[in-house]
């Protein structure tokens, strides 16, 4: 029995800045950002836009398209978790109308939450091959303010929904994994933005890229010739080109020339370039992409997909994507939103990275900004309340 993603959707602000504003601003070359690290604008979410409205807008095309029904497990994974007490995926279940029968919980491990929440879903549809597994990854990317990581920021969410006999991408069983105590990256309790060492998480996101690589050689008997694609986890662009650099230099197999080398990678690259990096979501965004952009059908391929979180986890894994998979995208809608987003000032990116919300409790109203169908709309009584546009 086949088991993977039937549908997914991927969900961006309607804000960003543009990293040649950023640039002249920090008094750096624009070509650092746009070329240097890849990226070239950075989503912005506005203060009534939160890890909750982000992934109940990506998640809505989703239920809507599909049902309700059988969807007996919402996973959340972000690492920009809004309580320490109730799951994200509560709130979520609510704003989407799902069945009162359905087990909600939020997972954490930085950006790989969203890989081991999809295996954690694989594994239950095996278990029970007629439900269905709702699985979120949201988060807002903040660094400090000119610190070496603030290009790097962005925000967004994916929703996808786990089942047996999946019309999107079947999931191989094979897996290469690992893992190792480390602070590359963190974010500590008292703090809004991540603590970073930029280039030691660098290195350690490559050197855990071919751990992970040789354990799921290992384990799948597969090389580098069976994936057609590869979708890495991308804190900036720039990295999936030195990733499969690495790959063939682990493998003895020679770079091949760059137009294939951009065929293998670049189409899963065209959303995260112009949203930054989303953590949780960032692998499942360029997912999205590649099966956005791929100009010609990939039925039947399979892809390579690498997935790292800081601290750090890292899991390579592969999928086939399934005959007539293009019927059941939501390209044009994510194009649309993408296309419509408003570009901000300098000035306002600022106001909305130091927007206050009381940290004492206070009551507090939002006011609205554009998004997506749910925003945010106050804090009363300690409690967030969530509403429909
Ligand atoms: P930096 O020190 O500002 O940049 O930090 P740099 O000096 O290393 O330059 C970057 C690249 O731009 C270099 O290319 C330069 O040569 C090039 P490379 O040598 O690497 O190929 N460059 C230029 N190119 C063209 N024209 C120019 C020019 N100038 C320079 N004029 C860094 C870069 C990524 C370290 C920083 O942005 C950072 O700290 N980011 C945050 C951490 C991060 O993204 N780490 C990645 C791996 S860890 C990870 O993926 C986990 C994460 O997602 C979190 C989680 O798991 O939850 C972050």
């Amino acid at each position: 029995m086949n088991i993977g993603i039937d549908l997914i959707s991927f969900h961006a602000p309607a804000y960003y800045l543009d990293l040649r504003v950023l640039a002249e601003k920090r008094g750096v070359d624009p070509d650092k950002f746009v070329v240097g690290i890849g990226q070239e604008r950075m989503a912005v979410a506005p203060p009534d836009q939160d890890i909750v409205t982000l992934a109940a807008n990506a998640a809505l095309p989703i239920v809507e398209k599909a049902g309700r029904e059988n969807i007996e497990m919402v996973l959340f994974a972000t690492e920009s978790s809004i309580d320490q007490s109730k799951a994200a995926a509560c709130f979520c279940h609510r704003l989407l109308e799902l069945p009162a029968r359905c087990r909600c919980l939020e997972t954490k491990e930085a950006c790989y939450g969203a890989t081991a929440s999809l295996r954690m879903a694989a594994a239950m549809v095996a278990q029970r091959p007629q439900s269905k597994v709702l699985v979120l990854a949201a988060d807002i990317a903040r660094y400090d303010l000119s610190s070496p990581g603030e290009p790097t920021q962005g925000a967004g969410a994916v929703a996808m929904l786990v089942s047996a006999h999946p019309r999107v991408l079947a999931l191989d069983p094979h897996s290469g994994f690992y893992t190792e105590d480390i602070m590359d990256f963190w974010r500590p309790n008292y703090r809004e933005e991540a603590l970073v060492d930029g280039k030691y998480s660098t290195r350690m996101y490559l050197t855990t890229l071919i751990e992970a690589w040789n354990d799921y050689q290992a384990q799948s008997g597969r090389g580098l010739a069976d994936h057609a694609h590869y979708c890495f986890h991308l804190p900036f662009t720039k990295i999936a080109y030195k990733s499969l650099e690495r790959l063939h230099k682990a493998a003895g197999v020679p770079l091949p020339p760059k137009e294939e080398q951009h065929r293998l990678v670049d189409y899963a690259l065209r959303y995260n370039r112009l949203t930054g990096n989303t953590y949780a979501a960032c692998l499942y965004e360029a997912l999205t992409a590649l099966l956005d952009h791929a100009p010609t059908p990939l039925d039947g391929q399979r892809l390579g997909l690498f997935s790292y979180g800081s601290g750090c986890m890292a899991e390579f894994f592969s999928g086939v994507v399934q005959r007539g998979y293009r019927q059941h995208l939501f390209t044009e809608q994510l194009r649309a939103e993408l296309d419509s987003r408003v570009a901000l000032t300098y000035r306002q990116y600022e106001d909305i990275f130091n927007y206050g919300v009381p940290r004492d409790g206070a009551d507090h109203v939002f006011a609205p900004y554009r998004g997506g169908p749910f925003r945010l709309a106050g804090i009363k009584d300690h409690k967030r309340r969530y509403e429909p546009k």
